[in-house]
């Protein structure tokens, strides 16, 4: 069975889907792609079914080549059981995600995404969305050293990959 990450930011159509696609594209790298298995969601219901922000698209294939894929779509509770790992963005992220586990039961399931950065010190991926280019840059830069850690994270934790 795969290991089954899921990527949450607010919207789902600039952070989530960054980590997202930055995550495959080290997956298929590392020959990984029948092991790790990536999606993402947003917390909010604003751009369900939207593609990618095109400023995000722009950035990610400025530095790094790739194209976003995907169409936004909301967490759901169901999520918690359907997946192994659930990376938070930010911390409102974070909060809003665990808000729907009343019981506590996924708790250890849900991390925010910069616990995994190697180089960057920031604690939370911020928000693009408002600001200019040099913010959707920063995200890219920030996504491809936390995905480095967590793929690094994984390979060392699951024995079974
Ligand atoms: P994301 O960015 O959470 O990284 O997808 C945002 C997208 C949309 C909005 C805010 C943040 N919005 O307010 O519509």
């Amino acid at each position: 069975m795969a290991y089954k990450l899921l990527f949450v930011c607010l919207g789902n159509i600039c952070r989530s889907p960054t980590a997202e696609n930055v995550m495959n594209h080290l997956v298929e790298k590392a020959g990984l792609s029948n092991s790790i298995n990536c999606d993402s969601a947003g917390t909010s219901s604003y751009h369900i079914g939207s593609p990618p922000d095109s400023r995000m698209s722009a950035a990610a294939n400025h530095l790094l080549g790739i194209k976003l894929r995907g169409n936004a779509r909301a967490f759901k509770s169901s999520d918690f059981e359907n997946f192994d790992l659930i990376l938070a963005m930010d911390k409102q992220n974070y909060r809003d995600i665990l808000s729907m586990d009343s019981s506590g039961e996924y708790r250890d399931k849900v991390r925010l995404m910069c616990g995994y950065c190697r180089s960057h010190s920031l604690k939370e991926v911020p928000d693009p969305y408002y600001g200019g280019t040099e913010g959707f840059n920063q995200v890219v830069n920030l996504l491809v050293d936390a995905c480095g850690g967590l793929l690094e994270d994984i390979r060392t934790t699951q024995v079974n990959l």
